[in-house]
């Protein structure tokens, strides 16, 4: 299946790139230090889908997700919503900055492909 390799020095800090891989938006975020660090503090108890920062990323500075909303398919909007990570518009879903599901009618966190880093600059994902 069809993989797709991304240079992540074109990825400025506290940016989200979105780019097309099979046929879906495929978004790689960028992290702050302040963002990975209230990420990874968030109590699991308050998560619909209760899964760590730590469980949905490789490197702590990259986030890397489809960019689906899991309620009904729209496409969220980066940088927006009030957990500062995604806005979903069609019918008002908030994800954080680890792509998990904070308030709105999505039942899951944004999906996680497979993905690796062959060197430092580089992400391969599929
Ligand atoms: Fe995203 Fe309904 S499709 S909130």
């Amino acid at each position: 299946l069809s993989k797709i390799e991304i240079k992540l020095s074109d990825i400025p800090e506290g940016k989200n790139m979105t780019f097309k891989w099979r046929g879906k938006p495929l978004f790689v975020r960028h992290r702050t230090e302040k963002e990975i660090t209230a990420e990874e503090s968030v109590d699991l108890s308050v998560l619909r889908d209760p899964q760590h920062d730590k469980d949905r990323v490789s490197n702590p500075t990259w986030v890397i997700f489809i960019g689906v909303c899991t309620h009904l398919g729209c496409v969220p909007i980066a940088n927006a919503g009030d957990y500062g990570g995604y806005y979903c518009p069609c019918h008002g879903s908030h994800y954080d900055a680890s792509g998990r599901i904070r308030k709105g009618p999505a039942p899951l966190n944004l999906e996680v492909p497979y993905y690796e880093f062959p060197d430092e600059d580089t992400v391969v994902v599929g």
